[in-house]
């Protein structure tokens, strides 16, 4: 019986999806406790590639039970999509369980995620336009519609009403936005009640039970630290908690249940969608490093932003989740590089700063310090030990290491499954 947490540690798209892909075979479980559809994890099985935003990145593993818990905040439509696509083009599936107590993100939350991105004009957050901020806004103003609702046709009618009319105010007056039908909307969500219905339970009651039985949970975190509303870089956040300490309230598996906690970090930096990003490279650097690693957003195809492998900001992640051991992503990304930079603390007006400072502002005005360190021409794809790397392979990550006090033993070169270096 075991907990395994893996988390983000970044602004998201570690490669969680492709650790939680090597991490399943030796777990009964798969869980994710938070986010929604913005979330991408991609997963390359046998050449194929699968793009996972609401379903746990488990579900190519047939002998595997797949759970959305509470913590996720569900798109009827994008989860039916998700669900159809990857039977059609996948191997059997993993069964799939899903909690009655999950919110629904509705097209008000889409509606209103566009609108306000809009009303904000220069200060976009560059949202995934999925509804999160207002469906989550929604969930602790304690308006939420659940799962549970769905299964109710003259209360969800009653819901509904009630809600429809509030938002189309809220669209239409404040927004000068066009109105949501009801009828239409609520037609198809009980249509969409009954393609949900048979995966549809008590997803904690199946976990405490599981866990008596022994058998062994996989947590799968979304987002990465840096976009937590609580500890990332504000506004320029999530409205859902991706660090380790979400588990417990997505999931319902209490704190001392967890066994461990892995962080991913990527070998470098990148981030999409606005918001401060101290070694980010707005240079020929930044573009090469974007085409070699494929940087474009998994959920909307967007270019990310990428820079140097910031240890100020992953030092307060790697505090924030306690990780037993951070596994490294992206590191054949870096081949070709004569030298590697590494932030090693920010000066703002002159001054040193110690930990991270509060305003957004003053994040966008850090003048990054770096320490250099030599770079490998050796292309590391088809690389399995560690005595394999090049030289200054080894001394990157180790330094990376050193600098964070946490073990990294394991390391991605690339994409597909077999692309990994256990230390
Ligand atoms: P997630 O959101 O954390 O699951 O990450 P994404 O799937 O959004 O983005 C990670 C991208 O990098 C995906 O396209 C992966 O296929 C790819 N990827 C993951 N690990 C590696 C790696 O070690 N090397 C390379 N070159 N690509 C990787
Ligand atoms: P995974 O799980 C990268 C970012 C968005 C935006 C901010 C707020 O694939 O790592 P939201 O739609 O959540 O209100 O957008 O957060 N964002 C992500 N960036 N990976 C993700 O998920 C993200 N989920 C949200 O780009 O900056
Ligand atoms: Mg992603």
């Amino acid at each position: 019986m075991s907990v395994t947490v893996l988390v983000g540690l970044g602004w998201g798209d570690e490669g969680k999806g492709r650790v939680i892909d090597y991490l399943a075979p030796s777990h009964q479980i798969v869980v994710r406790f938070n986010g929604g559809a913005n979330a991408g994890h991609t997963v390359i099985a046998n050449g194929v590639t699968f793009r996972f935003h609401l379903l746990p990145s488990g579900m190519l593993y047939a002998d595997k039970t797949c759970v959305v818990a509470h913590g996720v905040v569900i798109d009827t439509v994008s989860l039916r999509e998700e669900y159809e696509l990857v039977r059609r083009t996948g191997p059997p599936l993993a069964k799939l369980l899903i909690s009655d107590r999950c919110h629904l993100a509705l097209p008000y939350h889409r509606l209103l995620d566009q609108l306000e991105e809009e009303s904000r004009g220069q200060e976009k957050i560059g949202t995934t336009g999925r509804g999160i901020g207002p469906v989550y806004a929604d969930k602790v103003a304690r308006k939420g519609i659940r799962v549970c609702d769905l299964f109710h046709p003259d209360h969800l009618r009653e819901l509904l009403t009630q809600t429809v009319e509030e938002k189309n105010r809220l669209i239409e007056r404040v927004y000068g936005g066009q109105p949501i039908q009801l009828e239409p909307l609520y037609q198809q969500l009980l249509a969409d009640a009954e393609f949900i219905r048979p995966f549809v339970t008590n997803t904690m009651t199946f976990l405490e039970g599981a866990l008596t039985e022994g058998q062994n949970l996989l947590m799968e975190g979304a987002q990465g630290t840096l976009l937590d509303h609580e500890i990332g870089t504000y506004p320029f956040v999530t409205s859902t908690s991706p660090p380790a300490g979400m588990v417990s309230l997505g999931s319902g598996v209490g704190p001392r249940r967890i066994s461990k906690v892995i962080g991913v970090a990527k070998a470098y930096a990148t981030r999409v969608g606005a918001g401060p990003f101290p070694t980010e490279l707005n240079d020929t650097l930044g573009t090469a490093i974007r085409e070699r690693g494929k940087e474009y957003g998994t959920t909307t195809g967007r270019p990310r932003r990428c820079g140097w492998f910031d240890l100020p900001m992953m030092r307060m992640a790697a505090f924030a989740n306690s990780p037993d051991e951070i596994v490294l992503t992206k590191l054949d990304v870096l081949s070709g590089l004569p030298e590697l930079h590494v932030c090693t603390g920010y000066q703002l007006d002159g001054q040193m700063v110690r930990g991270i400072p509060a305003l957004a502002l003053d994040l966008e005005r850090l003048t990054p310090l770096y320490q250099t360190l030599p770079g490998w021409k050796e292309e590391l794809g088809s690389t399995h030990a560690w005595s394999d790397l090049p030289s200054t392979a080894k001394a990157y990550v180790s330094y990376l290491e050193e600098q964070l006090q946490v073990p990294i033993r394991v390391i991605s070169v690339g994409p597909s499954r077999e692309q990994i270096v256990v230390r």
